[in-house]
């Protein structure tokens, strides 16, 4: 019996990085997964964890578009007849001057990273409630420690990390559970470019800046992405029945307390 038989989840931003990751491990445990991307390339994630044996399904989905989060929920209900995990992970960002961020980004940044968490959950709320079923939202450490250049993101994940905790409060009376995971520095594609042009504007390796942020880790590695996956797992699973409005660091210990 896995962790996860005979559950339906959705997981937004699925297309690739760790929603792709968080969507492949919730099939491995035995839930059949909406894969919610507005990138097409959502539907090869589907069919790779259908080859694999699971049960998928991608809905091309703009989590910003109200049309498009309905949408998203009736595709979980009408193929796989039920809801019980709704996983908001899609989110954006950009590195960008205090002085140079624009009304406009700061607005598009709210809409994906916070804005459609609110949507998607308060969408997916009935069929949640009538499931007993589980809200994930992924957050940031730079969401709960802010950053330079990075306002707009730091405050829309800080709004995640508050909203999860106010809807577990509401929603705990009614069996619904909501947790966030909050990752620090991740391996893949967005923490690689990072380290190039890190390296590129100091001149120099990627392996000296690789090895100073492995430095600042006490753990001394950069989490993969299948390490925020088995998170989501835990919180979407029984084993975790008794926890509600908590936000779980997974950053190898780059922050305690
Ligand atoms: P990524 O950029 O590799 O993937 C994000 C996915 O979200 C993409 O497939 C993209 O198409 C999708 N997406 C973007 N806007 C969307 C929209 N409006 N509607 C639907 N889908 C949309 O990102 P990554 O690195 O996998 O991050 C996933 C989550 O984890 C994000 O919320 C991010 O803020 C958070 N995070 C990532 C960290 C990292 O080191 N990679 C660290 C801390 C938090």
């Amino acid at each position: 019996m896995r962790r996860l038989d005979g559950r339906v989840a959705i997981v937004t931003g699925a297309a690739r990085g760790i929603g792709r990751a968080i969507a492949q491990r919730l099939a491995a445990e035995g839930a059949a997964v909406v894969v919610a991307d507005v990138d097409d390339a959502g539907a090869e994630v589907s069919s790779m964890i259908e080859r694999n044996g699971g049960r998928a399904a991608f809905a091309p989905t703009d989590v910003t578009r109200d049309e498009h989060v309905r949408r998203m929920v009736d595709e979980a209900l009408e193929r796989f007849g039920r809801l019980d995990v709704l996983v908001n992970n899609a989110g954006i960002g950009t590195f960008v001057p205090f002085a140079e961020l624009t009304p406009d980004l700061w607005d598009r940044i709210h809409s994906v990273n916070l804005r459609a968490v609110y949507r998607c959950a308060q969408v997916a709320l009935p069929a949640l409630v009538s499931r007993r079923g589980v809200i994930l939202n992924v957050a940031s450490q730079s969401g709960l420690v802010g950053q330079a250049m990075n306002e707009a993101y730091c405050a829309s994940k800080g709004g995640v990390v508050l909203l999860t905790r106010s809807l577990a409060r509401e929603l705990g009376p009614r069996g619904v559970r909501v947790n966030c995971v909050a990752p620090g520095w991740i391996g893949g594609p967005n923490v690689e470019t990072f380290i190039e042009m890190d390296a590129a504007g100091r001149n120099v390796s990627t392996e000296v800046v690789r090895g100073e942020i492995e430095g600042r880790i006490p753990l001394g590695l950069i989490p993969p992405q299948d390490d925020i996956a088995n998170t989501v797992v835990f919180f979407a699973s029984p084993w975790a029945r008794v926890v509600t409005g908590q936000t779980l660091d997974v950053n190898g210990g780059e922050w305690i307390g």
